[in-house]
C-alpha cells in the first residue's frame, strides 16, 4: 500500500461499497478509503485480483470483505449490501465506479455491445442505489459517488455507448440527489480526464501503443499527461467524507483542465 503522509482516519467508522475495485480508480480508491479508517466491500468480475487488493489493504490492518459480481445484476448489488450490513452492521458510502468502454462507429457497433454498456456503466448504478439507499436511510444517511467522464459532456467519434452511459450518469445523480438530500443521503458525480489505468493501456494496445495515445492525450489534457488513480482517488475520498456535507448533485471534474479547453 502506498504511504499516505496525511493519513488522517477521515473515514474513521464508515463503511463503505467500492465497485470496479479489482484495478485502476477502484483499486487506488479501495486503498486510499482503507488507509482513511473505512471498512469496505470490494466488488468486481476478477476475484484473484480482488483478493490481492484486499490482501494488501488487511497487511495494513484494514477491514475487507470481496464480492465477485457482474455490476450490472441485482443479484451482485444485493450480495454487496448484504455483506456490508451482515459483516459491519450499517453502510455509509457507495462509490459506483466499475466500468467499460468498447469503442467503435455506430453503424458497426453491435445491439449486443450498446446493451452491455448500458447495462454496466449506468443499470448498475441505479441497481446498486436501489439496494444502497434502504440501508443508508437506517444510519446517518450516506454519500454516494458515481463515476461519469469527461467524455458525458464532450466526445469523439467512436464512443458510441460510452458517452451516453456517462451523461445518463449525471442525470441519475441528480434525480438522487434532490429526492435523497433532506433525508441525509448526497450523490455526486465525478468526471475524470486521463487516468493511467488498465483501460487506456487497452486504448493504447488498439492503436498501436502508448506512443499513438501520448501525443492525444498532450492534446486534449492541458496537465500534459494523465492522472494517477491516487490523484483521482484524493477527489472521491473528500466526496465520501462529511468535510462535502454541502456538496450534492455536482459533477467534479478531475481532468487537468481538459474540460475547460477548447
Ligand atoms: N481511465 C480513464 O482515463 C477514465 C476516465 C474517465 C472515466 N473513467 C471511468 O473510471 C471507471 C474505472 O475505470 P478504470 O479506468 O479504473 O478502468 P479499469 O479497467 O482499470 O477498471 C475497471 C474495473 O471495473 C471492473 N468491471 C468491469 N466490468 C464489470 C462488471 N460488469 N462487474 C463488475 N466489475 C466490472 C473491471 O474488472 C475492472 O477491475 C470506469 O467507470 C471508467 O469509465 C476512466
Amino acid at each position: 500500500m502506498s504511504t499516505n503522509p496525511t493519513k488522517q482516519g477521515r473515514l474513521n467508522s464508515k463503511v463503505a461499497i467500492v465497485t470496479g475495485a479489482a484495478s485502476g480508480i477502484g483499486k487506488g480508491t479501495a486503498l486510499l478509503f482503507a488507509e482513511e479508517g473505512a471498512k469496505l466491500v470490494l466488488v468486481d468480475l476478477h476475484e484473484d485480483k480482488l483478493n490481492e487488493v484486499a490482501a494488501e489493504i488487511r497487511e495494513e490492518g484494514g477491514s475487507c470483505e470481496i464480492v465477485c459480481g457482474n455490476v450490472g445484476l441485482m443479484a451482485t448489488a444485493e450480495r454487496a449490501v448484504a455483506r456490508a450490513v451482515d459483516v459491519y452492521g450499517r453502510l455509509d458510502i457507495l462509490f459506483n465506479n466499475a466500468g467499460i468502454m468498447p469503442v467503435g462507429d455506430i453503424l458497426d457497433y453491435p445491439e449486443e455491445t450498446w446493451d452491455e454498456v448500458l447495462q454496466v456503466n449506468l443499470k448498475s448504478m441505479f441497481l446498486m442505489c436501489k439496494k444502497a439507499i434502504p440501508e443508508m436511510l437506517k444510519g446517518n444517511g450516506g454519500s454516494i459517488i458515481n463515476t461519469s467522464s469527461v467524455m458525458a459532456s464532450l466526445t469523439e467519434p467512436g464512443y458510441t455507448a460510452y458517452s451516453a452511459s456517462k451523461a445518463g450518469i449525471i442525470g441519475l445523480t441528480k434525480e438522487i440527489a434532490v429526492s435523497y438530500a433532506e433525508k441525509g443521503i448526497r450523490c455526486n458525480a465525478i468526471s475524470p480526464g486521463w487516468v493511467e489505468t488498465d483501460m487506456n493501456v487497452r486504448l493504447a494496445d488498439s492503436l498501436g501503443g502508448m506512443d499513438k495515445l501520448y501525443p492525444i492525450i498532450k492534446q486534449q489534457q492541458p496537465l500534459g499527461r494523465m492522472a494517477t488513480t491516487r490523484e483521482i482517488a484524493y477527489a472521491v475520498l473528500f466526496l465520501a467524507s462529511d468535510e462535502s456535507v454541502v456538496v450534492n448533485g455536482s459533477n467534479l471534474s478531475i481532468d487537468g483542465a481538459a474540460s475547460a479547453a477548447i
